[in-house]
């Protein structure tokens, strides 16, 4: 058996059908918002990476410290022999986990995005002598059917991606990831916590204006899929704090009234001035709530680490 495999489970049309919904339902409610999945085309992740490197962007390397520190301990509290990591992407900091699980005999990397996967996937084999990796081109928002491969699973979902949920969402995702589950298999999730406004802020209004750039290639990224004629320069960057949901907001504010036109849809979108489109939320989490939530959907968490400025988690789950 050949040690790297690829399989899709998306469908070829399903990014645009989805893209297509997706804008349909976001800009004809009120208020008007775009699910985040679509700032991530090879720009976007580009970007995205930049985000990762700047002062003010934190989670990321305060991630990379715990699993740096952790991975050991992980790795002996699962002994997983099956790693499937969730949003993938580089699987970068993935590497710390693969070099700590001795026993591992498959990785699956989960992502929607192929080139991602193959190049990712092939580098690893070539490192790795032994290790089968079997990627997964899916939507992991939707059910997922993995390979058989053997147990203990680790399923890892890791970089605070989560926090793009709402609650009722991340319930959902909870159980399905649940469902990918027997017991004794294990969930390592990464997740951003509630910290000072201004800490929080300035990681998602960084002074350099790449989280800005970010934000408006979602509009570059509808114009170019649909035919949209978004004047992407009429939009400012916003992000804000929600005390009452803990989580930091972006939003597109229109500087001025305008009438964007987007022809695959067919549709016409009026924005008045100053009217503000959401594109992300992104949750901030306390170690009870993350307790709470996971119970919920039979995951018992039985490690907690943060780093050493107690700025982000990794929490290690077992499904009961
Ligand atoms: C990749 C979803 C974890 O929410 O912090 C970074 C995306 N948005 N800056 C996050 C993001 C703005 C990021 N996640």
């Amino acid at each position: 058996m050949s040690p790297f495999r690829v399989t899709r489970t998306l469908p070829e049309d399903a990014t645009g059908a989805a893209l297509r919904a997706d804008v349909l339902h976001g800009l004809t409610r009120t208020p008007k918002t775009l699910p985040p999945k679509w700032f991530y085309d090879a720009h976007g992740s580009d970007l995205f990476d930049k985000i990762t490197e700047l002062p003010e962007y934190y989670p990321t390397r305060a991630e990379r410290e715990i699993l740096a520190v952790r991975s050991g301990r992980i790795a002996a509290a699962t002994g997983a022999r099956t790693l499937v990591e969730l949003g993938s992407g580089s699987s970068e900091k993935t590497r710390y986990l693969l070099d700590a699980l001795s026993g591992l005999h498959t990785y699956v990397p989960v992502d929607v995005s192929d080139s991602a996967l193959t190049r990712a996937g092939q580098a690893l084999v070539a490192e790795r002598p032994g290790l089968e990796v079997h990627a997964l081109i899916a939507d992991f928002t939707t059910a997922l059917t993995l390979p058989g491969t053997p147990g203990p699973r680790l399923v890892a979902f890791l970089g605070g991606t989560i926090g793009n949920l709402v609650p009722a969402e991340r319930a959902a995702f909870l159980a399905s990831v649940r469902s990918l589950l027997a017991p004794g298999d294990a969930l390592l999730l990464g997740t951003d916590l509630v910290k000072d406004e201004s800490v929080l802020v300035a990681a998602y209004d960084d002074a350099a204006g790449v989280t800005a750039e970010f934000n408006k290639n979602v509009l570059t990224v509808v114009n170019r899929e649909l035919g949209a004629d978004f004047d992407v320069d009429a939009f400012t960057h916003v992000a804000l704090w929600d005390p009452g949901n803990e989580w930091i907001e972006m939003r597109l504010r229109a500087r001025a009234a305008q009438t964007v036109k987007i022809p695959a849809l067919d549709l016409t979108v009026d924005f008045a001035a100053g009217e503000e489109l959401r594109t992300e939320v992104s949750t901030k989490f306390r170690e009870n709530g993350i307790r709470r939530e996971l119970a919920a959907a039979s995951l018992e968490l039985t490690h907690w680490w943060t780093d050493a400025e107690g700025r982000f988690a990794l929490s290690l789950s077992m499904a009961r």
